[in-house]
């Protein structure tokens, strides 16, 4: 199984062996980046370019690492038992009440899987840590049951992180380590292409330098990323905004139209006028 890439996705050879290497290790592969360079897209894209189901998992602050394995209702079970008649002979068999979670239903598939577990550190510091053994040995044990899970075939593991909380060590040896570089102007050409094929090329190449002038200002608070110049780039295609009116290049040099999309805290939009301001007294 080898992923080559994808038409609608942009994969950079460094990317693809990444990909690759991870699934010839059968370790998870951990993807990080900044916000918006496509790590959740990766999964998805090598799913569907391998044909294999894509589990997803998106982890919050609340997530326990127990529910990727499976959950004992026991409120149901209680209300059964309460109920009688048809559903009071459900209760004497457990099995009834366990409810799958993705690590559960990604071992019992029949085919290989992709499993997605999107922004690992938004949970707490356990989780990496509780998820060590299942990952690592693809089985667990089913308590209530007593039944151990083992995976039928090992699934391909992505994990994303935002780099908002360290990860364990001991988690960190288990898995490949992948980080997506920001795209050159080059690579971002190649996005923009696969997202709005037939687009003006004045208008890429201007948006294009727009973008990639503001990313390079000192001090910006937050910088904006491939998802952001789509939806600019969306935007002005919507409004039917020449290339010129991106850069007045003389006299009225003025922050760029729909900036809304780029710049997302009044204090980056400040920076950035003040820096135009500056620009014009110098002329
Ligand atoms: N290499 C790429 N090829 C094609 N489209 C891309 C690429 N990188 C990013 N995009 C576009 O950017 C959007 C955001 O990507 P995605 O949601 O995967 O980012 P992310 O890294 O998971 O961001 P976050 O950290 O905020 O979750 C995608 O929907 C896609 O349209
Ligand atoms: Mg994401």
């Amino acid at each position: 199984m080898r992923f080559e890439g994808s038409t609608d996705y942009v994969a950079t050879p460094d990317l693809m062996l990444a990909v690759n290497a991870a699934i010839t290790l059968q370790r998870p592969l951990l993807v990080k980046g900044e916000p918006g360079t496509g790590k959740t897209m990766l999964a998805e894209t090598v799913a569907e370019a391998l044909g294999l189901p894509l589990l997803q998992w998106h982890i919050k602050s609340t997530t326990k690492a127990q529910q990727g394995l499976y959950e004992y209702d026991a409120v149901s079970r209680l209300r059964d038992s309460q109920l009688g008649g048809e559903h009071g002979s459900r209760v004497h068999d457990i099995s009834n009440y366990i409810v799958k979670g993705v690590l559960w239903q990604a071992f019992s598939a029949e085919t290989p899987t992709v499993i997605l577990i999107d922004e690992i550190d938004k949970a707490d510091i356990e989780f990496p840590n509780d998820l060590l053994r299942e990952l690592d040995r693809m089985e667990f044990y089913v308590y209530e049951t007593r039944e151990l899970v083992k995976a039928k075939h090992r699934p391909i593991v992505f994990i994303t992180s935002n780099n908002e909380k360290e990860l364990p060590d001991a988690f960190l040896r288990r898995c490949f380590f992948h980080y997506i570089k920001f795209p050159d102007k080059e690579t971002m050409q190649s996005i923009i292409d696969v997202h709005f094929p037939g687009l003006k090329k004045t208008l890429i190449r201007e948006a294009l330098e727009v973008f990639f002038e503001l990313r390079d200002i000192p001090g910006l608070k937050k910088k904006p990323s491939t998802s952001e110049l789509l939806d600019w780039l969306k935007l002005l295609v919507a409004e039917d905004i020449p290339p010129e009116a991106l850069r007045a290049k003389d006299q009225k040099a003025a922050i760029p139209p729909l900036h809304g999309a780029l710049l997302k805290n009044e204090q980056d939009v400040h920076l950035f006028e003040r820096l135009v301001f500056m620009a014009r007294q110098n002329r």
